[in-house]
């Protein structure tokens, strides 16, 4: 099943709660979080006590994207403020798998994000133990930036992967998606799509979720 996930990070953080809600209205999957702390990523966005709040405003799944130094430090404060899925860098964390054992404990599902230039041959021992891959189809750290194509590649051998292995894990891209490339990222193989400034930057926040919907 193809699922939508909204990032929040091009929305307006002055009325959170009422964009939450456009997303719900459109047919959003789940919401995509991305916490960045300055130091993976050259931006900083929000963390716990603002997820916390905003748990209180749906009941879609929170798909959070850690963009930090260190996940480990933070997994339990980030299942307690109502994560359900939780994605780390492979390049944040020198133990991966021991990370992904630890988001699992919770009960919450784990996975695992690779930036453009980490090849899929980091995660290849680890593949059966996560929930999801995030391959970056941009540089993370910012919205707004147009999708690497040469992520193609990528996707297409983890999907080859993952089909010969016979295994349950999503595929999900996250960067540059819009209306007019999210057919060619469903047919490289990716299921769970992040958009951000493609959804908030449009005329019609509801209308342009539903158009995705639909093209999906
Ligand atoms: C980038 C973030 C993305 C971002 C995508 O580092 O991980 O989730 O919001 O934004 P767009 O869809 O504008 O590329
Ligand atoms: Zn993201």
């Amino acid at each position: 099943m193809i699922k939508i996930a909204p990032s929040v990070l091009s929305a307006d953080f002055s009325n959170l709660q009422e964009e939450i809600l456009k997303l719900e209205t459109g047919g959003a999957d789940m919401i995509h979080l991305d916490v960045m702390d300055g130091h993976f990523v050259p931006n900083i966005t929000f963390g716990m006590p603002v997820i916390k709040k905003l748990r209180r405003v749906t009941k879609l799944p929170f798909d959070v994207h850690l963009m930090i130094e260190k996940p480990e430090k933070y997994i339990k404060d980030f299942v307690h403020v109502g994560a359900d899925i939780i994605t780390v860098h492979q390049e944040s964390t020198i133990h991966l798998h021991r990370v992904i054992q630890q988001i699992k404990s919770f009960g919450v599902k784990g996975a695992v994000a690779l930036n453009p230039s980490t090849p899929l041959s980091q995660i290849e021992n680890i593949i059966e133990d996560v929930d999801m891959v995030l391959i970056m189809t941009v540089n993370p750290g910012f919205g707004g930036q147009s999708l690497i194509e040469s992520m193609k590649d990528k996707v297409k051998k983890l999907k080859a992967i993952i089909d010969a292995r016979n295994l349950n894990i999503d595929i999900q891209v996250d960067g540059g998606i819009n209306l007019s490339n999210v057919r060619h990222v469903i047919e490289w193989g990716a299921n769970v799509i992040v958009a951000g400034s493609s959804i908030f930057n449009s005329d019609n926040v509801v209308e342009t979720i539903k158009k995705f919907k639909e093209s999906i």
